[in-house]
């Protein structure tokens, strides 16, 4: 399915959808599986690309992992009895799995190549090699441009106190990975705080952490024990559909068992600012990850102004909230969120090039961008530029375009939200044409 074309002529979208499960800790669940020794199970694990790269590197290094749909069983000898693996590693797209296996590797007894796709290869990773080498990690290219692969000689660690330059949970978590098999206690400070997923599930798996303003601390030489986890559904996915709930008039969908945890709600305080209705229902909270039941409905939508610690907490939905303010009346400024420019694309320039097309009045800026709105939009041919997050744009655009949206290289799609064409044609009750 490399081209789709996608058109909604009217209507409403309606119903009740249960998002995949959550990429961000469905990558953790199988990490910390693989370091603790025993048998860990997880539910709702997301079968999604990036997710299914990290369960292969993880056989490779030994440890025994079954999949069946979206449960998954991890079997592990523990960290310390993982082989050197016969070939590289293989994140493919997954910037996730490549900087924390970074991080993990580097105090483990294994060397590893770790390789990726050509749009991984190009993304940054002296922002988790720099730390870690200054922790005593062993790592080596072949060309100096800090990008994979590269192989790293897992080694014993010292500890560090890590200032992060950038908000980021992929280093901040790389580093506590790190960390946790280094000698002495780790300490890692953000200037504004990332998701937490490592932390919690660190110490869902039996690990002391000590958590204190926006700094958090991990003692090395701790074991972890096996257990279960349940992976709630992903609220990045959610967000596609929560925007074109909000903007698409006399719509109202409800989203079940979603992932509420604080550090990735910043999408609701934006729908909520903007003037859609957002209401949280049956909120989970216990050993793990909060979840819980949402449901958005439209309503007139006006600008905002996102920038500061909001940026983190909904970093991955800037693509989505920038088509949803095409809708809104106002001038919306994205501003702070420079760190679009290393995604899987350049989100700042690809969002902007493709909505363009469509007839949005949006401009770039450094460290984000500008939309005035409302714009009636006009169908066009858009192109992923390989990132699931922009395939999925183009999709929910094709909701208020006047005419149909081509999207190009949207197989990349299945790296995040495998069903996601399903859902869209549940929800409008119209079939999506795939070719
Ligand atoms: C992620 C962290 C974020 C996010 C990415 C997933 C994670 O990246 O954009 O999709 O699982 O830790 P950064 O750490 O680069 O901000």
């Amino acid at each position: 399915m490399d081209r789709i074309t996608a058109s909604f002529e009217g209507g409403v979208l309606n119903g009740v959808v249960q998002v995949p499960g959550d990429k961000s800790i469905s990558h953790r669940a199988v990490m910390l599986g693989a370091i603790a020794e025993g048998t860990t199970s997880i539910s709702g694990f997301l079968a999604g690309e990036d997710c299914l790269s990290t369960i292969r590197i993880f056989s490779q290094l030994g440890v025994g992992i079954e999949r069946n749909g979206t449960d998954v069983s991890v079997k592990s000898p523990g960290i310390l009895k993982w082989k050197d693996p016969v070939n590289p590693l293989d994140a493919g797209n997954s910037g996730t799995t490549a900087r924390l296996l970074l991080g993990i590797l580097a105090g483990s007894p294994v060397t590893a190549q770790i390789s990726g796709d050509r749009y991984l290869c190009k993304r940054p990773m002296r922002r988790v090699t720099t730390p870690l080498t200054e922790m005593g990690g062993s790592f080596s290219a072949d060309n100096d441009s800090g990008t994979l692969p590269i192989t790293v000689t897992g080694t014993t660690l010292k500890s560090m106190h890590y200032e992060m330059p950038i908000a980021s949970a992929q280093v901040k978590s790389a580093v506590l990975f790190a960390g946790f098999s280094a000698q002495g206690t780790t300490v890692v400070t953000e200037k504004a705080v990332s998701r937490d997923h490592t932390e919690r599930m660190l110490q869902q798996f039996g690990a002391n952490l000590l958590g204190e303003g926006n700094s958090v601390s991990i003692e090395g030489g701790q074991t972890l024990k096996a257990c279960a986890v349940k992976v709630p559904g992903d609220i990045s996915s959610a967000a596609f559909f929560m925007c074109a709930a909000a903007m698409v008039s006399g719509s109202a969908i409800t989203f079940k068992d979603v992932g509420l945890n604080p550090t990735r709600t910043g999408i609701i305080d934006v729908l909520k600012e903007m003037g859609a209705k957002v209401t949280v229902e049956q909120k989970v909270e216990g050993e793990g990850e909060p979840y819980g039941t949402l449901t958005v409905e439209a309503a007139n939508l006006h600008a905002v102004e996102i920038s500061g610690a909001l940026i983190p907490r909904l970093i991955d939905e800037l693509p989505v909230i920038a088509l949803l303010a095409t809708q809104a009346e106002g001038v919306t400024i994205i501003k702070d969120a420079e760190e679009l420019r290393v995604k899987e694309t350049d989100r700042i320039e690809a969002v902007c090039s493709e909505l363009q097309k469509l007839g949005a009045i949006i401009e770039p800026t450094p460290d984000g961008m500008r939309i005035t709105g409302p714009t009636k939009l006009t169908g066009a041919t858009l192109n992923s530029h390989g990132d699931h997050r922009l395939g999925m744009m183009a999709a929910i655009a094709s909701l208020v375009t006047e005419g149909s949206v081509q999207i190009e290289d949207a197989s990349c799609i299945n790296v995040s939200y495998p069903g996601f064409f399903d859902h869209l044609n549940s929800l409008t009750q119209i079939e999506t044409l795939m070719e």
